[in-house]
């Protein structure tokens, strides 16, 4: 049966960057549209900018233009770097339009009409310099549980404390400088404590996160006990100057950015509607047989669990069939920073002439679906995709494309060659429907090793036949063929197994191409990629020195308390830090130990290398880990057939290798004399009962 599905990414506010966190979700929501588009549904994949609110209006005016022109560069730089990383959208548009003002008229109206709109006077923060009320990050201030100065008035980044902007201790306006004055105005709320509302969403806001079983848990948090009405009414309009869309019929209110915000997708949509033909009402009206799935990060749960769906429900629109929210990312474990030149842009990374579909690999094979953060890790980044994406996918078709190129005009063997690939591979036309479930529950790190456990079994395929030793042996044109026909058929499957995750390779002639497919990375353009993000720390650091000279006691010994000092001190300490990972030589901390992946591996096969007078390949099993090519200089102490089935240890995370041989993933232990000749090698070996895959430490 074909599905009529509509999928959104949440709307990247238009003052910024797009980031490689942002993109953790574009590229997740690409990947799963891609795949149900494989699969014959009708699929569409609707995004936009989200324009509106204090920040852009802000910005704008920091940088002498109108809020209007701000937002038509930047939608213009994020389509760009959506584009860079293949991210497919049917539709990119804008909040900032007339499809959007309209549904976000007609939902208000309706819930007006419904009883579920309030005006209530408040009382908040002005800044009586710059003439406008304050959103609370605009307000800073001493924070009233430890005295930590210049903190936001929601929360406070010392101590943790949360509060409200008028407990801020000497408050004062973030644009201005000027200290706020309270003053009231006329705000509209949307009525979420209406006995209406609060048994919706305590019906139906599960169904909407049924998939996340950590999200209802949040949803519980939020809601409280049965009876418990924890949620408030929701404050809905901002007091102008503020660049958004003005309420009808209330001059000078105008609906607050998140009220818009989700209205954008109902907006996109329609606009998309329009160029295609396709009818609106078929995917948003009330009883809507389509699908409707939004893509988020946790931290705008809140927004998409709750306010929406009750938005919908009592403006007679249907509700979304999920919400699927994912983690944060964060660079070497820690949150992306500037400093550290781990706050990595879009355009940053493709501008390294980094290629977008190593990143997208990496992050689809740590994406499962859940609300965990998930991390990228530089080395990991570098040694997972050469490992995986080039030492074993694309090392299948170098194997064998050469030979049908050369040998057989590039054309495959026809006849039995279904029967051939069931008997020789077996298993590997039968995954798609597992891959494919994996795909559909989000669960692309699950899929991804699926698909490289296989390609370990073609390349164990390919150790066993050893095209090109039949290449140069006589009366095997024949075995030849075959082995290279199920090689490029086995390779074409795994292409199309990766097909959402890789969209853009390889290109069509592959059989001649293939030594262009995928290059590897090289770890010089990693740091080339943070070199270029990292903000030199010096400004800040003087800033910080100056700041603190600032409020310190004055000295009271001779001793200077100069910037310079305080700067030069702050070195020190960085240095310092730095010492301490990186010390003397003859020490290393258990820490470098660690990062060394011992592993207990049995030798599954031993081959004599061709031409290479100390090598021997060895196919190493590391049980969960797969398999891996290893060529090690043994072959002075050992003949391959007694090796085969034996134990020993490798270093499992070494990067991998290209040698004249081929691709070497890791290296064996072995002891030997300092000069590596006498008395001979000796392997290392486990003790009997260690079994493949255990960790040496
Ligand atoms: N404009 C709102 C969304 C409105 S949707 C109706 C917004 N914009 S955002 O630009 O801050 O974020 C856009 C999306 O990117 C959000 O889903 C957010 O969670 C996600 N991410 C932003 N930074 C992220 C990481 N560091 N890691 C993972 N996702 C991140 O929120
Ligand atoms: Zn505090």
């Amino acid at each position: 049966m074909t599905r009529k599905i509509l999928v959104t990414s949440a709307l990247p506010y238009a003052n910024g960057a797009i980031h490689l966190g942002h993109l953790v979700e574009y590229i997740q929501t690409d990947i799963w549209t891609r795949f149900q588009k494989m699969r014959g549904h009708e699929c569409w994949f609707v995004c936009a900018d989200d324009t509106h609110g204090t920040p852009i209006m802000l910005r704008a005016e920091k940088e002498g233009v109108t809020p209007e022109q701000l937002i038509a560069r930047v939608h213009a730089e994020h389509s760009r770097d959506f584009a860079g990383f293949h991210v497919a959208f049917d539709n990119y548009h804008t909040t900032h339009s007339e499809e959007t003002r309209h549904y976000a008229e007609d939902i208000f109206g309706k819930l007006k009409a419904a009883g579920l709109i309030e005006v209530r006077s408040i009382e908040q923060y002005y800044d009586p310099v710059k003439n406008m009320f304050l959103p609370d990050r605009f307000i800073k201030g001493e924070c009233p549980k430890c005295g930590t100065k210049d903190q936001y008035g929601d929360a406070c980044e010392s101590c943790g404390a949360a509060y409200a902007p008028t407990d801020l201790k000497n408050p004062y306006s973030a644009v201005s400088g000027a200290q706020p004055v309270l003053k009231s105005s006329d705000h509209y709320f949307f009525k979420l404590s209406d006995p209406r509302c609060q048994e919706f969403l305590r019906r139906a806001t599960r169904e909407v996160c049924k998939a996340q079983p950590e999200a209802i848990n949040k949803l519980q948090e939020w809601l409280g006990a049965p009876g418990e009405n924890k949620l408030t009414d929701w404050d809905i309009s901002r007091d102008a100057p503020y660049f958004g869309f003005e309420i009808p019929g209330a001059p000078g209110k105008f609906f607050y950015v998140w009220l818009d915000a989700p209205i954008g997708y109902m907006g996109s949509f329609k606009n998309f509607c329009a160029k295609k033909g396709l009818d609106f009402d078929e995917f948003w009206g009330k009883g809507s047989q389509a699908e409707l799935y939004h893509f988020i990060g946790k931290d705008i749960l809140y927004f998409h669990a709750l306010f929406w769906p009750a938005e919908l429900e009592f403006a007679g629109y249907r509700t979304p069939t999920s919400v699927f929210a994912h983690g944060f990312l964060t660079v070497d474990g820690a949150k992306m920073s500037k400093s550290r030149g781990t706050f990595i842009t879009a355009e940053s990374y493709l501008a390294q002439g980094l290629n977008p579909e190593w990143l997208r690999y990496y992050f689809a094979a740590k994406l499962n679906g859940t609300m965990e953060d998930i991390d990228l890790n530089l080395e990991d980044f570098t040694q997972r995709v050469n490992s995986d994406l080039v030492g074993k996918y694309i090392n299948i078709a170098s194997r064998a494309a050469g030979f049908v190129a050369k040998r057989f005009e590039g054309k495959l063997l026809h006849s039995h060659l279904n029967e051939r690939f069931q008997a020789e591979l077996p298993g590997i036309m039968e995954a798609a429907e597992e891959i494919a479930a994996l795909y559909e529950a989000r669960d692309s790190a699950r899929a991804l090793r699926r698909v490289m456990a296989l390609a370990d079994q073609i390349n164990q395929y390919v150790d066993k036949n050893q095209p090109w030793t039949l290449a140069k042996q006589e009366g095997q044109e024949a075995k030849l063929h075959e082995v290279c026909s199920l090689l490029i058929n086995a390779f074409r499957l795994l292409t199309i197994y990766l097909k959402p995750v890789l969209p853009k390779l390889p290109p069509a002639h592959l059989i001649n191409a293939y030594e262009h497919l995928m290059q590897r990375i090289d770890p010089k353009q990693i740091d080339a990629l943070i070199a270029a993000n990292r903000e030199s720390l010096e400004p800040a650091v003087a800033q910080a020195a100056a700041a603190a000279a600032a409020v310190a006691p004055a000295p009271t010994s001779s001793a200077p308390h100069s910037p310079q000092r305080h700067a030069q001190h702050q070195q020190a300490t960085e240095d310092k830090t730095q010492g301490q990972a990186m010390p003397a030589a003859q020490h290393i901390s258990i820490d470098d130990f660690g990062k060394v992946d011992l592993r207990v591996a049995r030798i599954a096969d031993a081959q004599h290398v061709e031409g290479a007078d100390k090598l021997i390949r060895l196919t190493l099993d590391i049980g969960e880990g797969g398999t891996r090519n290893v060529f090690a200089g043994i072959k002075s102490a050992y003949d391959p057939a007694q090796l085969v089935g034996r134990l020993t240890v490798m270093v499992a995370n070494l990067a991998p290798r290209k040698m004249k041989f081929g691709m070497s993933e890791g290296m064996v232990l072995a002891a030997s004399d300092a000069d590596g000749k006498s008395p001979g090698l000796f392997l290392l070996s486990p003790d009997s009962g260690a079994q493949p895959g255990m960790k040496v430490k």
